[in-house]
């Protein structure tokens, strides 16, 4: 093994703070990895933008977190994962993970009657690529994708709980309750925070997909296979470290209501610079 190679961080990026669920769950499952962290905040929504737009955007930050010497890249959105993963991971020497393969494979293994939904936003959804990839395992399944824009400025305004959230996810989830979906993945990073108001919704048949942890769960493999794994290293100062594109400070707020970690500061970049 190369002992310094291993020590060095893996680079996690999101259109902004959702890619944290992600993070977390880095965190708690590869507790010896370090990571940076960008969120795009200057940016984003992602949901909403082109293909290109988002591939140009994957790009910039690649180029950024490779100044970084990051040893591996979890790209955390799932929109950047679906329009721009394929490309950017040909493009870079840099072993590199998504969210949507991860999510896809687990939900394929899971469903019973060969009915799973799909939600995510309108990017997500409309490349169809968690069906693809589902189907790629599985062609008989039936996959029902659902668009749910509302649930991320939800979950950003803290609503978590909120009435009028239960009211949004039943309009949302009807259609997929309907259809009788027995697995509900979960393809987008803010959706993991709504867990509980999609499952009281769906109702407890249905299984929750969480690609945030089948995503932690495959970088884990993945470090090992490439023999990658930090192996726990004495300097633990700055295990993490959190980069933006702008509102660092709310940035850092958020980012403090959900990890288990301290976050003492977040610096703010210029990404067009990259
Ligand atoms: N991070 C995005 C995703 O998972 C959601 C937020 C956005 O649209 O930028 O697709």
């Amino acid at each position: 093994m190369n002992r310094e190679l291993a020590e060095a961080p893996i680079g996690v990026f999101d259109s902004g703070v959702g890619g944290l669920t992600v993070a977390r769950e880095i965190m708690r499952n590869l507790p010896a990895e370090h990571i940076v962290y960008f969120g795009d905040t200057a940016r984003l929504p992602y949901g909403s933008k082109s293909r290109e737009t988002i591939l140009m955007f994957s790009r910039q930050i690649i180029r950024f977190l490779k100044t970084q010497q990051v040893k591996a890249i979890v790209a955390a959105c799932n929109t950047a994962s679906a329009f721009a993963l394929d490309e950017i991971s040909k493009e870079s020497d840099l072993p590199m993970i998504g969210v949507v393969k991860p999510g896809a494979q687990v939900a394929a293994q899971t469903t019973v009657n060969g009915r799973i939904g799909v939600i995510g936003t309108e990017g997500t959804v409309g490349s169809h690529f968690y069906r693809e990839f589902i189907q790629d395992i599985a062609p008989a399944i039936t996959v029902i994708e659902k668009a749910c824009p509302l649930f991320v400025p939800l979950v950003e305004e803290r609503w978590i709980h909120d009435t009028i959230t239960h009211q949004v996810a039943e309009r949302y989830l009807s259609e997929l309750k309907e259809q009788q979906v027995d697995t509900l993945v979960l393809g987008c990073t803010h959706y993991p925070l709504l867990r509980s108001v999609i499952g009281e919704v769906m109702g407890e048949s249905v299984t929750l997909v969480n690609p945030a942890y089948e995503t932690a769960q495959e970088l884990k493999r993945m470090l090992k296979a490439k023999d990658l794994a930090n192996p726990g290293s004495d300097e633990k100062e700055f295990p993490y470290r959190f980069f933006v594109s702008d509102l660092a400070e709310k940035f850092k707020v958020f980012a403090n209501s959900i990890l288990p970690y301290d976050v003492g500061m977040t610096q703010k970049i210029d990404i067009e610079e990259y």
